[in-house]
């Protein structure tokens, strides 16, 4: 298989790369380098080679789509600071980049894999949210919803170029995925506390904490993307991958001063403090993933604990630096 993957410096991206290759795929890459990074990728591999541009680039887009038999979806502003800081800039290149891998798609008679959110159900606590359950989101015009919304019509313009144009594509509702090359810098929760407790600095935990969550190890959701963009017969549905054990954010807190032995303490800190006014949590997001496990098998295998540990054996060996 001949695989684009945009997004492919970022966190996710990468490790989609590695597998891919690993599994003795022909790989092209495409990044911006707006929040991922080179080095994040292999340095000379034959199969693999990497394009820096952006997916707002039609022209550019349609010429690596019409080389390959399947894209993978994943570039899109993502975290909470991104979206805060380059709110214009986040939406349209979460709307108009999607806009433009679907249409070449299209064209070219290429499959395409979707990367969408659990940020799609908003505010909706359900235990156990399902692919057909609603949507519970805030109003547009704040920018906190604003990820939610562009992901929202990511996924409209994909099942109506799918219903209307014939277009082959599945969409994946990502839930929390961690794990190593995952930057704390725009707001990802795992990476910041991890680095904070290994600088013996205090963790910050934004709100009451009580917020409830669920990690998966970005091994676990690699392997399952993989086999979702090969099961052609899966088309024009969104499917939800993520894990079911669920923590608060001070039991991870707390979990992460456990793992790393540090002597640093917890602190609690406003939404207002952390992204500025007029900023809302969600009490609980978790997922039911049993369209996941009947379509492919999907089954994650490595803990919370495991997660953690991973993460923090790779700030330790790269002595990362979180400033936020
Ligand atoms: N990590 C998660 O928990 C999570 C949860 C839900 C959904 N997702 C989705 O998964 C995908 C990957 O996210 P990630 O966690 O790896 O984040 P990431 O920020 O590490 O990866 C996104 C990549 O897209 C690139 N990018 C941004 N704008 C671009 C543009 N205009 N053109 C080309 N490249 C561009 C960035 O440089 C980065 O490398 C995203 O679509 C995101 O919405 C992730």
């Amino acid at each position: 298989m001949r695989a684009l993957v945009t997004g492919a410096a970022g966190f996710i991206g990468s490790h989609l790369v590695e597998r891919l290759l690993a599994d003795g795929h022909a790989v092209i890459g495409v990044d911006d380098l707006s929040t991922g990074g080179r080095a994040n990728l292999p340095g000379h591999a034959a199969e693999f080679r990497f394009v820096q541009g952006t997916v707002l680039d039609a022209s550019l887009i349609d010429d690596l789509v019409s080389e390959v038999d399947v894209v993978f979806h994943l570039a899109a502003a993502v975290g909470a600071f991104v979206i805060q800081e380059r709110t214009l800039r986040s939406l349209l290149t979460n709307v108009h980049g999607t806009e433009n891998v679907l249409d070449s798609a299209h064209r070219n008679g290429v499959r395409v894999l979707v990367a969408s959110t659990s940020e799609i159900y908003g505010k909706n606590t359900k235990v156990g949210l399902t692919e057909s359950d609603d949507r519970l989101v805030g109003s547009p015009l704040k920018t906190r919803w604003t990820y939610s919304e562009a992901k929202a019509i990511d996924e409209s313009l994909t099942c109506s170029y799918v219903r209307e144009l014939g277009l082959d594509a599945v969409i994946v509702r990502l839930f929390n995925t961690v794990g190593p090359r995952q930057s704390g810098r725009y707001g990802m929760v795992i990476p910041r506390l991890v680095n904070q407790a290994l600088h013996e600095r205090p963790l910050t935990v934004f709100g009451t904490g009580r917020q409830v969550r669920c990690f998966c190890h970005v091994q676990d959701v690699v392997p399952a993307l993989v086999r979702l963009a090969q099961a052609r017969e899966v088309n024009g549905i969104a499917v939800n991958l993520g894990s079911t054990e669920q923590v608060s954010i001070l039991e991870l807190a707390t979990r992460v001063l456990e793992l790393t032995g540090s002597g640093s303490g917890i602190v609690k800190m406003s939404y207002e403090e952390a992204y500025g006014a007029g900023y809302e949590d969600l009490q609980r997001r978790v997922p039911d993933c049993t369209r996941a496990r009947e379509l492919i098998g999907f089954r994650p295998e490595r803990t919370l604990d495991d997660i953690i540990r991973a993460v923090i054996d790779e700030q330790t060996r790269t002595a990362q630096v979180v400033t936020a």
